[in-house]
Formats: C-alpha cells, structure tokens, sequence
C-alpha cells in the first residue's frame, strides 16, 4: 500500500513527499516549505489553495474557510486535507518563512504584568542552550495536557531570542487563559511549540501599510512594527488599534511614541464602546470602517491585520471593494482552539 505522495507546487515547480496520515501543510512544514498559513484549525481560510491534479481528503474544516463553491471549484484548505494520490497544488512558497525550525521547548514564566482589566502580559524566558528564532508576526502554541494546544502571539521583535512576550486576553469560560489569571504564577513552567505563522512583514514590497489591531490583535502588529522602525523601513505606515473602552488600549502611550517619533507612523485608537468616564473624542464604532473612513481607496496599500474573526470577516469583503488586492491582505485571525480537530505535530 503507497504510504506517502508527490506533492508538486505549481508556481515553484517545487515538490514534497505527503506521507498519507499527515496534512499538505504538515509535509510542506516538515520539508522545510513555507506555504501561507495561519490557524490550522481550517477556520481562517489562509492556505486556501487550488488542487490542480490529483484526489484529497479534504479533512474537517468549517464552512466559512472553505464553502461548498470552493471546494466544487477545486480548492482545499492544505492545512487540513491529506493527500490520497500525488498532487499538483497552486499555492505561494513563502520563502522568508524557510529555514526556520519548529521546535518544542519548555520556557519559564519569568514576569506577569496585568496590562488591562483582561490583559495579562506574560514574559516567558527560554532555557540558555537553546536558541529560537522567529519572524515578528509570528505565533507559538502553548502545549496543555492531552495533546492540546493554545495559539499566541509574540510581541517582541526578534533579536532578544531568549525572551518571548505575549499578550493574553482572559476569555470568559475559557480554560487556558483563565488558568492564567487564577493560578499561573511568576516562575511556574510552560511547554509551547512554535513558531508558526506567515503573518510578518513583506520587506520585498515598497507600499504604505495599513495596520489594523483588534484587541490583543496588537500584539503580533507591535512585533511587526518595532520591527519596521528598528530597521528604518521608510515605507508610511498607519496604526488603526479597535478595543471597546479606552481602559483596553492597554500600550496606548507606546503606539502614541511611534508616531510623535516618526513623520512616517501614524495611530488613531478607535473605539466601539466608549464609556461615560472615556470623555472620548477620537474614533468611534467598528476599526474596519474607521480604515475606510481614511482610506476610500485602497488600491496601492498592504493591510496587516489581527485580533477577533468578526473583524477580519467584516474588514475583508469591505477591503476588496475599495480595491484593496487580496494578495496584499495579510492577517492573522484569532480563532480559538478546537480540540477535537487539532492537527498533528509538524516538528
Ligand atoms: C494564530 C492565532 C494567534 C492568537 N494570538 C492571540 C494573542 O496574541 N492573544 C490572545 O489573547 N489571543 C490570541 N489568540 C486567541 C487564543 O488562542 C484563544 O483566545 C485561546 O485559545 C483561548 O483559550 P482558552 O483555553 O482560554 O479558551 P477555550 O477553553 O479554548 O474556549 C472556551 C470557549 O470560549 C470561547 N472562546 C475561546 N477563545 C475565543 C476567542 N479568541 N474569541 C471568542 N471566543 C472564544 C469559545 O466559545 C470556546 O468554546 C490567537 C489565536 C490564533 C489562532
Ligand atoms: S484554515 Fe488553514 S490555516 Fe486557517
């Protein structure tokens, strides 16, 4: 019985060996590939991508990563669809993603900052013999018991390799990050794996960019563009960061910093929610409709936007028609775990 399959990237001419239990993504990752991806969970729709030639097994998915139209067209989520002959699939390799490792690694939990009511930030530092690297943008999963997992961002720019900074936001009834807020304490120890993810910056593009946050949503974006004005990146760049209250805009005096600091940055906080004691007279309502407000045409921008699935849903039909190519929509979507679909281990 044929326990593996070719793999051929259209664009690339590129190709991989499947073997037939693991995902196209898994077997790309595992190659050293970088295909676009985000939740692996087919919610996010990320590695959505056309199977030229060959069968899948199209694997557990939710609808609105892939509709029925899609999948009759011949598209598949890669990070959920295993190979069941050899394939030819269209999707980009995204080769400033390649050479890094997905590693386990056990980490400490060097420092707890309540940054907002539920906002804590934690800072984990890594054992000294072992290094990690990570595009700013990138993601890692805590790893729980049971083979379960939890997916965060980093919020640090690489280069401080031995210190990793997330932002986590309590979920009301959500296990993980109520465990951080009732019990976690400073020192105690986590395993997480990582990184993951190709939302980071595309410094081979020259365009302004759009930053688009939504809660902690900020926290990959703050990577990204510390990341951009470390490196004197003199593309413009503008901050939209929606939270409800003003109380949520928990680093609003860091955002505030880039822009009195840089001609090129500019932030507008946006509001949905503002309370009687705000005395608020920015940005009010949804941040997506704010970007447009600024932006009626959105033909030359990139957008770079993360945090909760209504927005990116709500900012991606509202994008594209004000232009806004879908090759030049990066985002990552905060979806939350499914334990009864997660994926295998790709290390
Ligand atoms: C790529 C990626 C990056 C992420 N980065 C961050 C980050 O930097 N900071 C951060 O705070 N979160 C981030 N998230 C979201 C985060 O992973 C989830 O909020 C987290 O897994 C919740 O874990 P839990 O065990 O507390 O909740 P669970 O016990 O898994 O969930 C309990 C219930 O709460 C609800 N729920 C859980 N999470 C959410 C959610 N995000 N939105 C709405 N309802 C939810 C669901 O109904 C769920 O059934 C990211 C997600 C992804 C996919
Ligand atoms: S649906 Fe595959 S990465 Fe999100």
């Amino acid at each position: 019985m044929t326990t593996t399959h070719i793999v051929k990237l259209r664009s690339s001419e590129k190709q991989f060996e499947a073997n037939i239990d693991e995902t196209v993504l898994e077997a790309a990752l595992r190659a050293g590939f970088v295909l676009p991806y985000s939740c692996r969970t087919g919610s996010c729709g990320t590695c959505k991508a056309f199977v030229a030639s060959g069968q899948v097994d199209y694997g557990v998915y939710q609808q609105q990563a892939l509709s029925d139209a899609e999948r009759g067209q011949g598209y598949a989520l890669l990070c959920r669809a295993k190979a069941r002959s050899d394939i030819v699939v269209e999707a980009r390799d995204v080769v400033a993603a390649e050479g890094i490792d997905i590693k386990i690694l056990p980490c400490r939990v060097a420092k707890m900052d309540l940054l907002s009511p539920d906002v804590m930030g934690l800072q984990l530092t890594l054992p000294k013999n072992h290094s990690f690297k990570y595009l700013p943008g990138q993601y890692i999963d805590i790893l729980l018991r049971g083979n379960r997992r939890r997916s965060f961002s980093i919020a640090n720019v690489a280069g401080q390799e031995s210190v990793i900074n997330l932002h986590i936001r309590r979920v009301p009834g959500g296990e993980f990050t109520n465990h951080v807020f009732t019990e976690l304490k400073e020192r105690d120890l986590l395993r997480f794996q990582g990184p993951f993810g190709t939302f980071f910056l595309r410094e081979d593009s020259t365009g302004p960019m759009i930053f688009m946050a939504g809660g902690t949503g900020f926290a990959p974006i703050k990577a990204i563009i510390e990341h951009a004005l470390a490196g004197n990146v003199s593309r413009r760049m503008h901050l939209f960061w929606g939270v409800r209250a003003r109380r949520d805009l928990y680093m609003r005096e860091l955002a505030e910093s880039w822009a009195l600091a840089s001609d090129q940055f500019q932030f507008t906080p946006v509001l949905s929610e503002p309370l009687a004691q705000d005395q608020w007279r920015g940005n009010t309502g949804l941040v997506h409709e704010a970007v447009i407000a600024s932006y009626p045409d959105l033909r030359e921008y990139e957008i770079y936007a993360s945090g909760p699935p209504p927005m990116i849903e709500a900012g991606r039909p509202a994008f594209r028609t004000r232009g806004l190519s879908s090759d030049r929509f990066y985002f990552d979507s905060f979806e939350f775990a499914n334990d009864q679909t997660q994926v295998g281990n790709p290390a």
